[in-house]
């Protein structure tokens, strides 16, 4: 049997990625104000890249998908597709700069701009109409956690050796 997720539902699981992103975010502007030294500031950045690459991932692949089915509104959808499409080519843009250079502040913080306004209006927008929809929100936790799990292995092995 797979492991219980500690979420109530998928909107549950995808808010708390929210929430966690936007501390590390925060966290972010205070290395920025304490003039910390940049390997510290890339490592933030690439666990930030990190997690939003796989929270876009499973939305993508599990989320989005349930709810175009339930609600019909393919505009909604393809608007937060284009949405994530773009934070995609940013986090890229992060990914091939290195935090010594120049303008890399800039671009984490324009990522965190468009992170915040995509958050926005999937709240208000997106888990609003899937609440109202025929749609199983519970039963949608565990593929995404599970999904989530996955994902974030793949990512490791790098970590793992660097701690190493
Ligand atoms: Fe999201
Ligand atoms: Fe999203």
């Amino acid at each position: 049997m797979p492991p219980p997720t500690p979420y109530e539902n998928a909107i549950d699981l995808l808010d708390a990625d929210h929430k966690a992103v936007k501390q590390l975010f925060i966290q972010y502007d205070a290395l920025c104000e304490d003039g910390a030294p940049a390997e510290d500031k890339q490592q933030l950045a690439e666990k930030i890249c990190n997690e939003i690459a796989i929270h876009a991932q499973i939305e993508e692949e599990i989320f989005y998908p349930e709810v175009r089915k339930a609600t019909g509104d393919d505009a909604l959808i393809d608007e937060a597709q284009q949405e994530h499409a773009a934070a995609k080519e940013a986090v890229a843009a992060i990914q091939g700069m290195s935090a010594g250079g120049e303008g890399y502040d800039e671009a984490v913080q324009g990522l965190a701009r468009l992170i915040d306004q995509h958050v926005l209006e999937e709240r208000e927008q997106i888990f609003l109409q899937a609440q109202y929809a025929a749609l199983d929100l519970r039963g949608l936790a565990e593929p995404l956690a599970r999904r989530k799990a996955q994902l974030k292995k793949k990512s490791a092995p790098k970590k793992a050796k660097e701690a190493a």
